[in-house]
């Protein structure tokens, strides 16, 4: 759509594989390695909006803070960073119905579609539960690869912790001016609420 975008992520694997990604979809983006607590240092140039998925399933407030600020050095003045989690319309009282909520429509249990690619061959199996931070999905994945099957197991963690109060402070503390919620329509069925800060 004409925009300039770079993309980064902690993980030399997911780095890797975004480039591949890209280039299969006919893109030329950067990719680069940063944590984002580090983007200073690995950035190089400043941007108009930095959206980050991932941002709600940091686990300390420590790092939380760090993150916010990393975000921010990378943003021009006006610039916004974009973020899902707890927003403007939610209580903080609400946690308990959002993971509820969360673990109804994602499923108790789940086969995703096998995954087939270059002589290897994926099927996961996830089983989730509720924990008082979010919702616990415990992943089996079956991997069939040069006739060898191995089966490889992990826990992820689908954090619902921040409340809003939190993301304010923590946003305003690295600097942000302003923070607000906006409603997006998005490709999907429902329309979901992501977080803006403004520097
Ligand atoms: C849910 S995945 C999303 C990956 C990718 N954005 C996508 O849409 O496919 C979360 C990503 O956040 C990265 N991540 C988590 N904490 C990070 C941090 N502090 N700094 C940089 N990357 C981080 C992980 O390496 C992981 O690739």
């Amino acid at each position: 759509m004409g925009y300039e975008v770079e993309g980064s992520d902690g993980s030399a694997i997911a780095v890797k594989y975004a480039s591949q990604l890209a280039k299969e979809e006919g893109l030329r983006i950067k990719f680069f390695r940063s944590r984002w607590e580090e983007l200073e240092k690995h950035s190089r140039r400043k941007f108009d909006c930095v959206y980050n998925d991932a941002f709600a399933w940091v686990t300390s407030r420590e790092s939380l803070e760090a993150s916010a600020r990393g975000i921010y050095s990378v943003l021009n003045k006006g610039g916004k960073f974009i973020f899902q989690g707890a927003h403007q319309w939610s209580e903080d009282s609400d946690k308990e119905k959002l993971i509820e909520e969360d673990l109804k429509k994602e499923g108790r249990f789940q086969v995703l579609a096998p995954y087939e690619k270059k002589g290897l061959k994926l099927i996961v199996l996830i089983t989730r539960e509720k924990t008082p931070e979010g919702i616990l999905g415990n992943r089996i994945h079956i991997i069939e690869e040069k006739d060898q099957m191995r089966v490889e197991v992990a826990s992820v963690l689908d954090m619902i912790k921040w409340t809003r109060q939190e993301y304010v402070s923590v946003l305003k503390k690295a600097g942000f001016r302003e923070v607000y919620s906006a409603k997006e329509n998005g490709r999907g069925a429902e329309p979901y609420i992501l977080n803006i800060g403004v520097k």
